[in-house]
């Protein structure tokens, strides 16, 4: 892993090209040059602001115009005009990854190929590197005397108060 990203760098250099023009095909390296770097698009360079991303969907939207701006009626179906409303932009258009085209959470349309940077990478789910199989091998089997079977835990009487003499049944 490490030798390949070095001969990564070790190639980009003998190619004469500095690693922050080696330019990945997605959303936010197509808008660096756009506006301010990557505070075009974050509050704080590099780092994420707001959870809710709508720091960024209000950046979007200030120079895109928005939903106004952007609906087409000449589009059978129109991905910024319908029945969602305002939705954030970031549904669909992901700055540092592969898209998403929310509507086909629902419906079937076949315009989500078209979406800009549809060929962006695909973000690694979180577990790709996890290995069930590795993982339970580095933790030592439990002897058996440490065993949750082995240990005997006391039960506690059942607390039965007695009964009134006139809930008794009769002798
Ligand atoms: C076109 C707008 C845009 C630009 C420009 C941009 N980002 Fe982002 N960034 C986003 C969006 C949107 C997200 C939310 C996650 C996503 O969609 O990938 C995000 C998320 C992040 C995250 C959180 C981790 C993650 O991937 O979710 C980091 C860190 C980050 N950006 C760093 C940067 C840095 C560093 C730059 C400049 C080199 C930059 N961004 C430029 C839009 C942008
Ligand atoms: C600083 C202004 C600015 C901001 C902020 C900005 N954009 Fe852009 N965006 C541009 C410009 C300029 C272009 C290029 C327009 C052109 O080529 O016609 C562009 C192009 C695009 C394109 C089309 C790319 C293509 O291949 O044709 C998409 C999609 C896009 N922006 C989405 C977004 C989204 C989503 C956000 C917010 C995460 C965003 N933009 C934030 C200025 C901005
Ligand atoms: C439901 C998914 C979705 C959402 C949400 C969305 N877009 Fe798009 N966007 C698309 C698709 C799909 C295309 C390609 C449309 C086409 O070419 O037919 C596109 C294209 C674009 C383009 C390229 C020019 C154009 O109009 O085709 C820009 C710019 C853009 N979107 C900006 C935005 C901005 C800004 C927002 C938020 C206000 C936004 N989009 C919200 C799906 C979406
Ligand atoms: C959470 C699910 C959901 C999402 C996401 C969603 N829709 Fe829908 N949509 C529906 C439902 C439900 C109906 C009503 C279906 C019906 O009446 O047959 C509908 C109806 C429609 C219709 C009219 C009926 C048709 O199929 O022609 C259009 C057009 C439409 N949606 C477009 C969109 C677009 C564009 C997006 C993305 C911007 C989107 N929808 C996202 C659930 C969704």
């Amino acid at each position: 892993m490490k030798f390949a990203v070095l001969s990564g760098l070790i190639l980009a250099c003998l190619a004469n090209v500095s690693i922050a023009e080696a330019k990945v095909n997605d959303l936010a390296s197509f808008h660096n040059d756009k506006g301010n770097g990557c505070k075009t698009c974050h509050k704080v360079a590099g780092k994420v602001a707001d959870d809710s991303e709508s720091y960024i969907n209000q950046q979007c939207k200030s120079c895109h115009g928005g939903y106004d701006k952007l609906k087409n009626p000449q589009l059978a179906i129109d991905p910024h005009n319908s029945h969602l409303g305002d939705i954030n932009c970031t549904s669909c258009h992901k700055g540092h990854e592969k898209p998403v085209f929310y509507c086909n959470e629902c419906h079937s349309f076949d315009i989500g190929a078209k979406i800009p940077f549809a060929d962006a990478k695909a973000k690694e789910p979180w577990d790709a590197k996890w290995d069930q199989e590795k993982s339970s091998k580095l933790s030592p089997p439990v002897p058996k005397s440490r065993r949750m079977s082995s240990l005997s835990v006391p039960v506690a009487p059942a607390i039965t108060p007695p009964l009134p003499p006139n809930k008794r049944a009769p002798k």
